[in-house]
């Protein structure tokens, strides 16, 4: 039975590549009162761990409100292949490149001194059975805790990971058959699917149906006297000029945020058990991740849960209601 702690809350972990829509993700996840943030981990994706830890100290610097989670940098590097970044996408800085200046001084203070590899396993058994994972980047910092603790890491709860391009296009050109963060560390999502622990994937095939506008960011974000919501406009700005440029869309893919709103309310997608293989090999499928077609076999035994449907607009509600400057 999945029980909740601290009146009902759902205890969870991010584990980031800050990154644009991973700020999105953290400011709605603190900003959900169903969710209990246990620790915030880091990983190098969109830009190298050493700017994720720094953009996640940025993002956490303009909340005034106190208890704010741990945070543990986590892995430099994928577990096998080359580190490849997306700072064309995020900014060189991997937040928009606002500048040190539009930030408060950042509390190097929350800096866990455990690696985040260290400290998931930690705060995993801890709760046994109640704290879920919420991995926004590539798994990498998940992977390397389950093969330093197994044991530790199967008192998971579940593991929600933004990642995959199931029955649709990923995003990594020019086959576009990955997504980002499988495409980065293929080995790693490998790895967590073989452990046995309940995954869910929320893959481009559901995140590319939500797309929060410039115009609509514009309209709920940037109203008066909330430097928070201002932030998370500013700071999309190049990851929405970069969307203009390249897909002609006048907007973001809230791939992250989406993940975080798939565990404050589950009812926001639907689900099917898949058997997901992952294409770990160099080469133009690297990163792609197919399902078994036929699964009367055992080898169609699945291996995690697949997002199919969104619910957009009420999405797109939850996180502008609880992210906008009106609140
Ligand atoms: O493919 C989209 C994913 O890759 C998002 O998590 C984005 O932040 C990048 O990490
Ligand atoms: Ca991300």
């Amino acid at each position: 039975m999945d029980t909740d702690s601290q009146m009902g809350k759902r205890a969870v972990i991010l584990d980031v590549d800050a990154g644009v829509d991973d700020a999105f993700a953290i400011l709605l996840a603190l900003a959900s009162p169903e969710l209990e943030v246990l620790a915030i981990t880091t990983v190098s994706g969109n830009v190298h761990v050493d700017s994720t830890t720094r953009n996640v100290l940025r993002i956490l610097s303009l909340l005034s409100w106190g208890g704010l989670p741990v945070v543990a940098k986590g892995e430099a590097a994928p577990l096998k292949k080359e580190l490849f970044t997306a700072a064309k996408v995020h900014g060189e800085d991997g937040l928009g490149d606002l500048g040190d200046d539009y930030y408060p001084p950042l509390d190097w203070g929350l800096v866990s001194a455990k690696p985040a590899a260290g400290l998931l396993p930690e705060l995993v058994a801890a709760r046994p059975g109640q704290v879920t994972i919420v991995s926004t980047g590539p798994v990498t910092n998940v992977a390397k805790a389950i093969m330093k603790a197994p044991d530790l890491m199967a008192q998971a709860r579940e593991i929600v990971v933004m990642g995959g391009a199931i029955d649709t296009a990923g995003n990594i050109p020019p086959l576009y058959a990955a997504e980002f963060n499988t495409y980065v560390d293929p080995d790693a999502l490998d790895r967590v699917l073989k452990s046995g622990i309940p995954v869910t994937l929320v893959p481009t095939d559901v995140t590319h149906g939500v797309c929060l506008t410039r115009d609509k960011a514009r309209e709920v974000l940037t109203g008066p006297g909330n430097a928070v919501s201002r932030f998370a406009f500013d700071c999309a700005q190049k990851y929405m000029d970069f969307n203009l440029a390249s897909e002609g869309i006048d907007g973001a893919y809230m791939h992250d945020p989406l993940t975080v709103a798939t565990v404050v309310d589950p009812s926001l997608v639907t689900t099917v058990p898949r058997r997901i293989y992952v294409d770990t090999r160099e080469g133009m499928t690297r990163g792609m991740t197919v399902p078994f077609r036929y699964p009367d076999n055992v080898e169609g035994t699945p291996n995690c849960r697949t997002a199919v449907t969104v619910d957009s607009r009420r999405f797109l509600r939850m996180l502008l209601g609880r992210i906008g400057s009106s609140r």
